[in-house]
């Protein structure tokens, strides 16, 4: 994705093209960069050989988990409706993993009638409903239990997850209880240990912390793990001062823990994989200027893209046409939702913009549309997959007449 003679293109395509044929807002993705992403994040850990169980939150589209699918990934899910797209897409049962506080007993008996790789429990009460279900069906489930390290993950405290007041995992004392169980259980097999510490964490800091309490607890345990699971949460760089995640230096602390534990390692990433390979084209509804601001009126909103809302996240807004004349004001870019949160970004100078502009909200592959609503009776965008000079509709944009 890049700007060729000064308009924004998508492989081959320009944003100009796109806009105009599919309307705005439209989420458009880059096969390449998945196909780029997914083949480095491989590269990565090629010596490890883990099995890559991408986070189906973060991007839910069935055409994107198909091509997915493809490159040999497994599934992370959360909830009977991100398994059954799963499964849709083709992911084989047996590399998808389960993870979430509060899985129903309903959704417990669906995953183990699929017969998936683990069911990741995060509760006695939830390891309980496993194996009563187990016993009614007289077999033996795959499980592992989520550990709460009690780490601090260094990112947005809205997404981390590993530290004792996060309502994830379990702490060491109930962690080594919950093994004990397990391991004379007739109806359960422990095979894993799974953590997930946080999201957008782009230190490796915190994961050396974090293999050093696993490696601890593992001994402490005496059990012997198939699997250590140890989630996703690899951060992007959203920003100019963001620092890439180091990769290497992860590959390397894992590399060491590996002399000591032979385990299969497990990853659930999601916005390492499909972060950037999302953008949200958006036309300029209105400009409305005051003595301090340029107000950038967007047709997207909060509804099609949360995470500035939500987390007061920045994401770049780039024109689709680049022009010289830059003017220096505040802008802010906001959304026509009836809520001041409803906005995107605030910058002190742009290019000249008119009304009819396209811009482009940046790196939304990841928590973009998976969080999109219909507040305020808005329907859901487009979504559109372009492959060098094709472009596949994945998902159409909702009529309104189906929500109302
Ligand atoms: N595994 C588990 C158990 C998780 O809870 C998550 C994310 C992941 C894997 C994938 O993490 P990733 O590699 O994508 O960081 N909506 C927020 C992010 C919430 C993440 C929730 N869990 C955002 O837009 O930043």
């Amino acid at each position: 994705m890049n700007y060729k003679k000064k308009i924004f293109h998508v492989e081959n395509i320009s944003t100009e093209k796109l806009s105009k044929k599919f309307q705005t807002p439209l989420y458009c993705y880059s096969y390449l960069k998945l196909k780029k992403n997914i083949t480095n994040f491989k590269k990565y850990f090629n010596k490890i050989d883990p099995l890559i169980c991408f986070s189906v939150k973060s991007n839910s589209n069935i055409k994107i988990l198909k091509e997915i699918k493809k490159f040999g990934l497994g599934a992370d899910v959360v909830s009977q409706g991100e398994m059954m797209k799963a499964l849709k897409a083709g992911i084989e049962a047996k590399k998808i993993v389960y993870s979430g506080v509060g899985k129903t007993y309903s959704e417990l008996k669906y995953a183990i009638n699929k017969n998936i790789l683990l069911i990741n429990v995060e509760s006695k009460s939830e390891l309980l409903a496993v194996e009563k279900i187990a016993k009614l069906k007289n077999k033996k489930v795959d499980i592992g239990i989520r550990l709460n390290p009690n780490i601090n993950p260094k990112t947005l405290k809205q997404i981390s997850t590993g530290r004792y007041g996060d309502k994830f995992g379990l702490e060491k004392d109930e962690f080594l209880n919950l093994v004990k169980y397990s391991k004379i259980s007739k109806f359960l097999k422990l095979k894993c240990l799974s953590v997930h510490i946080g999201s957008q964490i782009l230190n490796h800091k915190p994961y050396e912390k974090m293999l050093k309490v696993i490696n601890n607890i593992i001994n402490e345990t005496n059990h012997k793990f198939k699997f250590v699971d140890l989630g996703g949460g690899m951060g992007v760089p959203y920003e100019k001062k963001n620092k890439k995640f180091n990769f290497k230096a992860f590959n390397s602390l894992i590399k060491s823990f590996l002399k000591k534990h032979n385990v299969k390692i497990i990853f659930e990433p999601g916005r390492s994989i499909i972060a950037n390979t999302g953008i949200l084209l958006s036309k300029v509804i209105y400009i409305k200027k005051n003595k301090f601001k340029n107000f950038i009126i967007l047709d997207a909103a909060m509804n099609d893209f949360m995470r500035t809302a939500l987390y007061g996240a920045n994401h770049n807004i780039i024109p689709s046409i680049r022009k010289k004349k830059i003017i220096k004001k505040k802008f802010e870019f906001v959304g026509p939702v009836c809520e001041s949160t409803d906005k995107f970004l605030t910058v002190n100078k742009f290019q000249l913009i008119k009304e009819k502009d396209i811009v482009i909200i940046c790196d939304v592959g990841a928590y973009g549309m998976s969080l999109a609503s219909n507040y305020n009776v808005r329907p859901f965008p487009i979504e559109i997959l372009v492959k060098n000079s094709k472009v596949q509709i994945i998902k159409s944009r909702q009529k309104l007449s189906d929500i109302i």
